[in-house]
Parts: C-alpha cells; sequence; structure tokens
C-alpha cells in the first residue's frame, strides 16, 4: 500500500487491517510518552488548500509521534499566491525528498492526481465533496472501540450530505464493515442521485431517532451552498437539530458523533454536545491513533512489523531521555 486516497471501493480486509494496526498505536498514545521511533528519518508533509484545525494537527501530532519529521505547508503564505501550479507545487516539495504528502484540497480528485506525478506517498485529508478517509477510519475506530464492532449497528447520518465527503467516505466504511445507513436529510441536501448508494433514506429524523445507535450529524456546510438550500436555519434546526428534546428521545445505548467543526446551536444543541453520549473528543483522540497507524503502514515498509515498532525496547531509548529524533 503506497497511497491512502480513498475509502470507496475499498475491501472490507483493509480497514479491518487499519483498524487492528490503530490498536498497537492506542496503546502508544495511553503511555506517559506517547512517541516511538518507528518513522525516525521520515518526513511528512502537509500541504493545505483548505481550512482546517483538528485534521491538520492531528496528521502532524501522529507524524511526531512516530518520530518523522513534519512540514507544514499553507497556501496564504505560499507561492501559490504568486501563481505557481498544483503540480508545481508538489514537485517542489518532493525533490526535498518529502516521504508522504498530506493534501487537502478543494477539487474532489485533487490527491489522485498528485499520486500520478509523485513518487513518494499522497494522502488524501479531504477532496472537495469527494472523500475524507482518515475521517471514515476514526469513525469506525471510536464506533468499534465503543460497540466492539460495526456489524448490525443502525447508523443514521445526518444532514448536509451533498456537500459533505465524510459522508461519502463514512457510507462506504460503516457498511463494509456490516453496519446498516440510513441519510436523513431535506431533499435539497441529498446528492442528485443515490444510485449505488447502499443506504436508506428518509427526511424525518423523529421517525429514526429512536432506532438509532448512532446518530452521525454532520456541519451545514455553508461555505459549499451557492444557493438557499433550506429555508431558513431556525428551520432546519427544527426539523434536523438534535436538539435537547430529540436527544431525550434516543435509544439507551446510542451515541452521538460529529466530524467537527460543530455549528452549535445549529445541527446540534449546545447542551447536547457536552453529553458524555457525545464522542467528539473520543473522535479527536482516535483520529491521532488512526492516522499513525496510517503513516505506518504507508512509510514503514512492508517487512516492518508493528510490534517492533511499538514494543518497550525499540523506544527505550526515548523513555530513557535518549535522542527523539
Ligand atoms: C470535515 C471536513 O473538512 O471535511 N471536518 C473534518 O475534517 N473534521 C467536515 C466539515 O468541515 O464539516
Amino acid at each position: 500500500m503506497k497511497h491512502l486516497l480513498g475509502v470507496i471501493g475499498q475491501p472490507r480486509a483493509m480497514l479491518e487491517e487499519l483498524l487492528q494496526l490503530s490498536d498497537s498505536f492506542a496503546e502508544v498514545n495511553a503511555r506517559a510518552i506517547p512517541k516511538v521511533p518507528a518513522l525516525r528519518g521520515r518526513t511528512v508533509a502537509t500541504l493545505f488548500f483548505e481550512d482546517s484545525t483538528r485534521t491538520r494537527l492531528s496528521f502532524e501530532t501522529a507524524a511526531k509521534r512516530l518520530s518523522a519529521d513534519t512540514l507544514s505547508f499553507s497556501v496564504s503564505s505560499s507561492s501559490v499566491k504568486k501563481g505557481e501550479t498544483l503540480r508545481d507545487t508538489a514537485l517542489t516539495l518532493q525533490a526535498m525528498r518529502i516521504d508522504a504528502i498530506v493534501v487537502r484540497h478543494a477539487s474532489s480528485g485533487a490527491p489522485w492526481q498528485l499520486a500520478r506525478w509523485l513518487d513518494c506517498s499522497v494522502i488524501n485529508a479531504g477532496d472537495g465533496w469527494h472523500e475524507h478517509p482518515t475521517q471514515a477510519l476514526l469513525d469506525c475506530y471510536t464506533l468499534r472501540r465503543h460497540f466492539g464492532s460495526l456489524d448490525g449497528l443502525r447508523i443514521a447520518i445526518v444532514g448536509d450530505i451533498k456537500h459533505s465527503r465524510v459522508a461519502r467516505s463514512d457510507v462506504w466504511a460503516f457498511t463494509a464493515l456490516g453496519a446498516e445507513v440510513t441519510l436523513v436529510a431535506p431533499r435539497t441536501l441529498l446528492p442528485p442521485s443515490l444510485e449505488g448508494w447502499p443506504v436508506q433514506v428518509s427526511e424525518d429524523l423523529d421517525r429514526v431517532l429512536g432506532s438509532s445507535d448512532v446518530v452521525y450529524l454532520l456541519r451545514m456546510q455553508r461555505e459549499r451552498q451557492h444557493e438557499a438550500l433550506v429555508p431558513s436555519l431556525r428551520e432546519y434546526t427544527a426539523r434536523f437539530g438534535l436538539t435537547r428534546d430529540r436527544a431525550e428521545r434516543l435509544a439507551d445505548r446510542a451515541v452521538v458523533l460529529h466530524p467537527g467543526p460543530m455549528n452549535r446551536g445549529v445541527e446540534i444543541a449546545p447542551e447536547v454536545a457536552d453529553l458524555d453520549r457525545c464522542l467528539v473528543l473520543d473522535q479527536v483522540a482516535n483520529g491521532v491513533t488512526v492516522r499513525m497507524a496510517v503513516l505506518y503502514k504507508l512509510l514503514a515498509g512492508s517487512a516492518a512489523d508493528p510490534h517492533d515498532a511499538v514494543g518497550d525496547e525499540a523506544w527505550g531509548p526515548i523513555r530513557s531521555g535518549g535522542s527523539d529524533g
């Protein structure tokens, strides 16, 4: 495996392998010093053409915990402002002997294009409305840790499906791992065609609520909406928001997920976002773990054994105050 571009079309076994590998790194993250030398000498660059808080910090944290060096490229302060093309920017990074480029871009397909141009590994950190594979992996990992398995889980994905790369990747990953997915949204926030999507669709959150194990809320992506797709945000909240009243009607074991950033008061009531059953911060913590697994899988080489990488012996010198790469 050289790149992680998407999860759509990936077999269950590949997803499970990455989730299993994540367990080794969850163990590392629970240590007093959560750092191993597994990727010492490797360099990971983040190349973000769109805003991000958690995805970028999460990849950088993951790379540092594996002792890789990190470079962070910000479009707003780069030569892209002077008209440099994506290809030239990427080749420039590669010429600095970068091992992996983590890319977020507003154009769907940009990571695939980079993978054709470059010799280094490419990881998709979100491309347009298309895919966000590490978000899907961290969501699966969060549910697997909470419920033991995704098999048979009933998951409602609620909100702006049309503009959501998270929804596209999650639908595939959740169903590949055995969950049943229902999309809940007004028609205007669904993609024009759902042909081939392994999902049920509902326009009535209240009907789906009581029978869901997981309510996955999406952000209203106002920066991607160029027309009035809902009459008003207040009306959206009234029909599709997880209000306090709706949260009280959730099944006992149900949990709430959100990829962040949350619009408190729009898709989720402020007090619901702070409930124990809202696993948003678990998602963030698991994001680092899963991204460590992905970087390790792509960069450590096929012969590497994760037990060697995370075992006490391998990281002993760090714990005893030695070099941290
Ligand atoms: C999402 C994204 O940017 O795709 N956020 C994230 O990566 N955690 C979802 C969003 O912006 O709504």
